[in-house]
């Protein structure tokens, strides 16, 4: 199989797959884009964010969770305490699922996971309570820590091995997913082509836009000059129409028409690969342990849509990667 062209040295790169509306695909792409790119030979790593652990469990049986993982290999563990990073190490909690390392053979290919826990939706919560102070100098310097925290742990040292980083986040846009943004370098919006999807597209951008400016500000304008941060620029990717229905081999024109609105309207780029609606490749996610992408008896005309998809966002990464220098 042929090596994709990561052209971003050796960078490793951010990507946050999100958006707040539920079942519209995050997860499935996540895990079959990571485990795509992997199968060319490069490091990825994926980090499961959402406390419905969708993704941990497409690599994991809930047996395999409860015995191995569940106590203290989630990024939940991470998360606990009065501020994420100190009951655990983040690079301590990276897991290396078997069943799909083992389609990448001799190559030097890698899918590491972080996986979830059910338990992080409380944590959501306590973490959103800590933020405020008693003087604004006080609540800036948490919101940094708090909304940075991520970022910190993932440009660190301890992550520089990987080539790319995939974070599936929850349908929401809630503080856990916020330490999503702020630790990217991409945003990937995957969204269904119906009305109240594409409806919701702009409301979405503007809250990411919205927070990265105050975090901008904060870094800029904030309590002191050593926070330790800079200013962050994560790229909207763009937006990857997912489950859109083929007919006769082409999209049926209903969806094909919300496709294009949001292309002509939207203020971030929409990417020209979508992932195909088709249950037999997608609908069972969790089954096997093995994405869809990397399963012999899969690999068809769907296969080589969503490859041509995969080499899109890489080389849009690599683009918004060399212009930002
Ligand atoms: N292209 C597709 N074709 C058919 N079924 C799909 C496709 N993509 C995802 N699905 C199925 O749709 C359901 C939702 O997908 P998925 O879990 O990836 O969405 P999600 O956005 O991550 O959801 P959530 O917001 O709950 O995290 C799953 O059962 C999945 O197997
Ligand atoms: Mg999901």
């Amino acid at each position: 199989m042929s090596r994709m062209c990561l052209d971003w040295g050796s960078v490793m790169q951010v990507v946050a797959v999100m958006n707040y509306k539920g079942g519209v695909g995050k997860t499935t792409l996540t895990a079959n884009l990571g485990a795509e790119i992997a199968s060319r030979g490069h490091r990825v790593l994926l980090v499961d964010l959402d406390p419905q652990a969708n993704l941990t469990f497409s690599f994991y049986s809930i047996d395999e969770f409860h015995e191995s993982l569940a106590d203290d290999k989630t990024i939940m563990q991470w998360y606990l305490g009065d501020m994420p990073g100190r009951k655990a190490n983040l690079a301590d909690l990276v897991v290396t699922p078997e069943p799909v390392n083992r389609r990448f053979g001799d190559g030097d290919g890698q899918l590491d996971l972080i996986a979830s826990h059910l338990g992080l939706i409380d944590i959501d919560l306590e973490l959103a309570a800590k933020l405020g102070g008693t003087t604004i100098g006080e609540s800036k310097r948490k919101f940094l820590e708090l909304h940075g925290c991520l970022l910190k742990a993932l440009k660190g040292p301890d992550f520089a091995q990987y080539d790319l980083v995939l974070i599936d986040c929850a349908p929401n846009f809630g503080l856990v997913t916020k330490t999503a943004i702020v630790a990217s370098d991409h945003i990937l919006v995957p969204a269904k082509a119906d009305y109240l999807s594409t409806l919701g597209i702009e409301y979405l951008v503007g809250n990411c836009q919205k927070l990265v400016k105050d975090f901008n500000d904060y870094v800029e304008h904030g309590f002191s000059a050593d926070s330790g941060f800079v200013a962050i620029r994560p790229q909207f990717a763009g937006v990857v129409f997912t489950m859109i229905q083929v007919y006769a081999n082409k999209p049926i024109g209903t969806q094909l028409n919300y496709v294009e609105e949001v292309r002509m309207n939207a203020s971030v780029p929409v990417l020209d690969g979508v992932v195909r609606n088709s249950p037999r490749h997608f609908g069972d996610a969790g089954s096997t342990g093995v994405p869809a992408m990397l399963r012999a008896a899969l690999d068809d005309e769907v296969a080589a849509e969503f490859r041509d998809l995969a080499e899109e966002i890489i080389t849009t990464i690599t683009r918004q990667r060399s212009a930002a220098g």
